[in-house]
């Protein structure tokens, strides 16, 4: 029987005052990586940690691994956490509340000066959301070695700046790592992927993001695979002209293509006989965004997502074709253009089945489910047996300001993460 407990309240004064580490206050939590922001969420990270004696690592895509005071050299690590990065105007806690809850279990682990046969690490993953530069999971990819030195240049921002550049550009060395003055090195990029023999597993703490567990009132999600996703970055060209002197008989709108082939891919996915498949069409930019004149070039993202790889691609490929159909017919050009994916997972039974006899011993209600949402633990499950917990989402709501979880569910789920952990560290 375990009989070290969580600092309930601790988690939670945590959580709030991550929250004031915001772009748009009261609007919501606006926190890319890299951004003033997460400087100012990851010293306050950090200085928990430290004060807990741990041990920092920081990498040079600044994801940051806390080893617990008490590990020893040559025992594999059990790792928990996720990351701090929002989303434009998201919620409080997509991310933060596993980190948080990772932290709570490193203070808590701490505090009884715990030493089992595992060592134990928190960790913060970088730009998990791609706010920046539009891929998911870029700090895991790197760590799991799908991303490499080519990625450095290929992914920019919207203001052209790679992410070579703007890792360079960090200045405040107390909570990034900063690249010397020749730039990121061989050295650096080569200590990117984990050596993954010295892990022994991941777990994950996250909000669902969606409405089932708020709807059954189930108070765990034990998540038995993550979706997959493809996107890919659409631009249509046309002609632009005089709003008013231009007859509809001879326009060549590019906003009006893009309008129905958006549409079209919502029909084209509304046809899943299972209706798992989901469409989005996130992210749009019109040139030259003005009321009167005819929109000469849409660029947009759209993603598909199942748990089914070959589904993904063939919604995927009809989607592109019905594009290039209705480009055509309208006589304007387009491209489409892979931009980045991650193949579904299914995540490990053997914790999967630990986390089920545990809510069954503490009398839990949970179930089995998957997750639509991509997450860290996606890039470590290709390599050591991964883990994931969800608490529920009042009104499934998520990547938007209401977003919001009861105060007794985040405490529960932190409880049920530490008594994982516990059980894993042997
Ligand atoms: C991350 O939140 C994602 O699923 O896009
Ligand atoms: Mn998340
Ligand atoms: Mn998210």
């Amino acid at each position: 029987m375990n009989k070290m407990r969580i600092n309930s309240e601790r988690l939670l004064d945590n959580l709030n005052k991550l929250k004031t580490f915001t772009d748009t206050p009261g609007e919501g939590v606006t926190r890319f990586s890299y951004s003033a922001k997460d400087a100012e969420a990851r010293a306050y990270i950090i200085d928990r940690a430290e004060k807990a004696g741990a041990s920092i690592h920081i990498d040079a895509l600044q994801n940051i691994r806390m080893g617990l005071k008490t590990n020893r050299p040559g025992h594999k690590t059990l790792v928990a956490g996720s990351h701090i990065d929002t989303v434009r105007n998201g919620g409080w806690l997509d991310g933060i509340y596993g980190v948080c809850s990772a932290l709570e279990v490193l203070e808590t682990l701490s505090e009884n000066d715990f030493s089992g046969e595992y060592n134990f690490e928190a960790v913060v993953f970088a730009e998990e959301e791609g706010s920046n530069f539009g891929s998911t999971m870029t700090g895991s990819k790197f760590i799991a070695g799908i991303y490499n030195e080519e990625n450095l240049d290929k992914l920019t921002r919207d203001d052209g700046l790679s992410l070579r550049q703007v890792l360079c550009s960090l200045t405040d060395s107390r909570v990034y790592s900063i690249p010397g003055p020749g730039g990121i090195n061989a050295e650096d990029i080569e200590s990117l992927p984990w050596d993954f023999s010295q892990i022994k597993a991941m777990v994950e703490l996250h909000i669902e993001q969606g409405p089932i567990l708020d709807k059954s009132g189930e108070r765990l999600g034990i998540i038995d695979s993550i979706f997959g996703m493809r996107v890919i970055e659409v631009v249509m060209e046309g002609v632009g002209n005089h709003a008013g002197a231009t007859p509809m008989s001879q326009r060549q709108d590019a906003l009006s293509a893009a309008a129905e082939a958006i549409l079209k891919a919502e029909e084209i996915v509304r046809s899943d006989e299972d209706r798992r498949t989901v469409v989005t069409v996130g992210k749009m930019e019109i040139a030259p965004n003005c009321s009167n004149v005819i929109p000469e070039k849409v660029c947009f993202s759209l993603e598909v997502r199942d748990k089914d790889e070959a589904k993904i691609n063939r919604f995927m490929d009809r989607i592109i074709a019905a594009i290039r159909d209705i480009a055509k017919a309208r006589k304007v050009s387009c491209s489409c253009r892979e931009h980045s994916h991650s193949l579904p997972l299914h995540l490990d039974d053997r914790l999967a089945q630990g986390m089920k006899n545990a809510a069954e011993k503490s009398g839990i209600p949970f179930r089995y489910m998957d997750s639509g949402a991509v997450h860290d633990a996606c890039m470590i499950a290709y390599k050591v047996p991964t883990g994931m917990i969800f608490v529920p989402s009042i009104n499934g709501r998520s990547h938007v300001p209401e977003e919001d979880t009861k105060p007794e569910d985040l405490v529960a789920g932190a409880e049920f993460l530490f008594e994982i952990v516990c059980r894993e560290l042997g």
